[in-house]
């Protein structure tokens, strides 16, 4: 059994996530979170909206996941948001194209390559059908839009789309959450939400499904802005995989920092270079594997359609480098096509310190003698005038002005036109901002957090697996046993129990099977610790036994204030302020039995 079997099967057994539907043999691409994993993936977005909204000053927002036609339109995705697909000529399977010759090849991006020459790759390579085995050669290679479509109300008149993606539902709100903002430049607007996908082939469990959870940030800058502080981020380091790299073919990242990386332009925006900081930091707190972990920058032809600069952030999982997170500048597209397509205004006004005086050309023709002279074409006469005197000013300093409507030039009377140079006071400028875009899938940091926590040892001679979570993540943050239901050890399990659910942590209480069972059920659920009640709890000195998972060491805490001093304290180990080490050291608390010094069996 590998560790990604052992991984399933955890994932099922102790309920973090599985097929959905499976009563009715499942549907591809659709999972239901189990109770670990669907506390595992509240955690996960808590500590995302902490990190990129709370710590940033940023706003949430919650906006529907259908929305009408019109609205993906502007954006983009009716037209172009398409993967490849091949249907099997023998078996009807439909194949992503590009993945076929990914698969298969030592080629890394075919999507970049255009549906031709994935066709051509899939016929030089003789590639066959991973269902049937049929030959493909020859076979089309088309576009097929991903968005889910559906109808709004009953009849057709009205289609509508399940959202690909959150942020479409922050860029058709921008007036209001303009308001909001005062109006003000920069400004962010984060949503965690449901976005989805109809994938040709879904595959690799949570990192490909047709319903996800998406967490994105758009932070709306002004095009000539001041860049982010990066002081905070400055030092952190990155390790990046750059175009270069790629294209020269080199497995080598580049390990630097955040600072240098923009000095010497490998990460052209600042602004993206703040979030990547901040990202990596991110990563690492929640738990992330540093080693397996690095930034890739997109290709030319691998970027989406609104983007002009992407990096992914990639986590290895099952030995493939994964996109977990995208910081995509999107530039002015999303606002500029928005406004165009539905003729609000998407910009902000930008006031001036000092209000500007600048001169117009403008005319005010004389209608009583373009009325008579052209008739219903006069309003065509007074647009050519406007358009002259914003060109070509100095066109008018003779007796007449030459205008061509349709071909035809005409002659009018300078006296008439009403030309003059205007002065005028102008406060401030409408601006249409760029946007900045870092976004989460939650569903593959969950599965990347999940699969670098998993570990495997030797506890007294047995084998154990546990998972490694970050206490901040951990589903249950503490397990409570009394030894045994009686002699009111359980009671008092129960009192401790409430009394840290007052606290507002995931208590799980047990007393069912032999205490070293119930230790490793938390072990393989990931919880950080567990209190124990035996009969010292109860007829002795009140003292109970706190034991860690990574260490399997156990500790006697003294009743009284020593316990409520560690119940305390337990909410900054929550937090991520403290660890279980320097809570020990400061109560005191000495490892006194239990299953210490695990031996590391490895990873196979
Ligand atoms: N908003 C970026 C994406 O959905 O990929």
């Amino acid at each position: 059994m590998t560790d990604h079997d052992r991984l399933t099967e955890l994932a099922t057994r102790r309920g973090f996530y599985f097929p959905a539907a499976g009563a009715y043999g499942g549907v591809a691409g659709f999972y239901t979170y189990g109770p670990q994993g669907a506390a595992l993936k509240r955690n996960v977005e808590s500590a995302w909206r902490d990190r990129f909204l709370t710590r940033e000053d940023h706003m949430e927002v919650a906006g529907p996941t259908v929305m009408p036609e019109p609205v993906f339109e502007a954006s983009g995705h009716l037209d172009g948001f398409d993967d490849m697909i091949l249907e099997c000529p023998g078996c009807g399977a439909s194949h992503r194209a590009d993945h076929l010759v990914e698969d298969n090849t030592d080629i890394e991006d075919a999507e970049a390559l255009g549906t031709e020459r994935v066709a051509e790759l899939i016929a030089e390579h003789d590639l066959e059908c991973p269902s049937c085995g049929a030959v493909l050669a020859g076979e089309s290679v088309t576009a097929f839009n991903l968005m889910f479509g559906t109808n709004i109300g009953p009849g057709s008149s009205a289609p509508g789309y399940l959202r690909p993606e959150t942020a479409q539902a922050i860029f058709v709100e921008f007036p209001r959450l303009a308001e909001y903002a005062r109006n003000q430049l920069p400004f962010g607007v984060g949503q965690i939400g449901t976005a989805y996908r109809n994938e040709i082939s879904p595959r690799r469990g949570l990192i490909r499904v047709r319903e996800f959870t998406q967490a994105e940030l758009e932070h709306f800058v002004h095009p000539e802005g001041a860049p982010p502080d990066l002081s905070g981020v400055a030092e952190t380091s990155l390790s990046l995989y750059p175009i270069d790299s790629q294209q020269a073919r080199s497995a080598e990242h580049v390990e630097t920092t955040v600072g240098e990386a923009l000095e010497a332009g490998v990460i052209g925006s600042p602004w993206i270079a703040y979030y990547l900081g901040i990202a990596k930091e991110w990563y690492e707190h929640v738990g992330v594997d540093m080693d397996r972990f690095r930034f890739r920058q997109h290709l030319p032809g691998e970027r989406a359609h609104y983007a002009t600069d992407c990096w992914d952030a990639e986590a290895e999982l099952g030995g493939n480098w994964i996109e977990i997170s995208g910081f995509s500048t999107r530039g002015t597209y999303d606002l500029s096509r928005h406004a165009d397509h539905s003729g609000e205004s998407m910009t902000v006004f930008e006031p001036y310190e000092k209000p500007q005086t600048t001169e117009r050309p403008a005319v005010d023709p004389d209608m009583s003698y373009l009325g008579p002279e052209f008739g219903d074409r006069a309003p065509e006469v007074v647009a050519a005038l406007k358009e002259r005197a914003a060109e070509e000013p100095e066109a008018f300093d003779g007796e007449e002005i030459e205008v061509t409507i349709d071909g035809e030039t005409h002659a009018i009377p300078m006296a008439i036109t009403g030309f003059e140079i205007r002065e005028e006071t102008i406060s401030g400028e409408h601006v249409t901002p760029e946007v900045i875009e870092p976004s989460f899938g939650v569903d593959r940091v969950f599965a990347t957090v999940f699969e670098h926590a998993f570990r495997r040892d030797s506890v007294e001679g047995e084998e154990r697996t546990y998972l490694s979570l970050p206490p901040e993540l951990a589903p249950t943050f503490v397990g409570v046993f009394p030894l045994m239901d009686k002699d009111g050890m359980g009671e008092r399990a129960k009192e401790i129990a409430d009394a840290l659910r007052e606290r507002g942590f995931a208590v799980e209480y047990d007393d069912s099977g032999s205490i070293g069972r119930r230790y490793r059920r938390q072990d393989e659920i990931g919880t950080p610790l567990c209190l124990t009640v035996d009969y010292e709890s109860v007829e002795g000195d009140g003292s109970v036994t706190l034991r860690d998972r990574d260490s399997a060491a156990q500790s006697r805490v003294p009743a009284g204030e020593d316990l409520d001093r560690l119940l305390e304290a337990l909410a900054d180990l929550r937090a991520g302020r403290q660890t279980v080490a320097a809570i020990k050291e400061e109560l005191g608390l000495e490892t006194v039995a239990g299953d210490e010094d695990p031996i590391d069996a490895g990873a196979e």
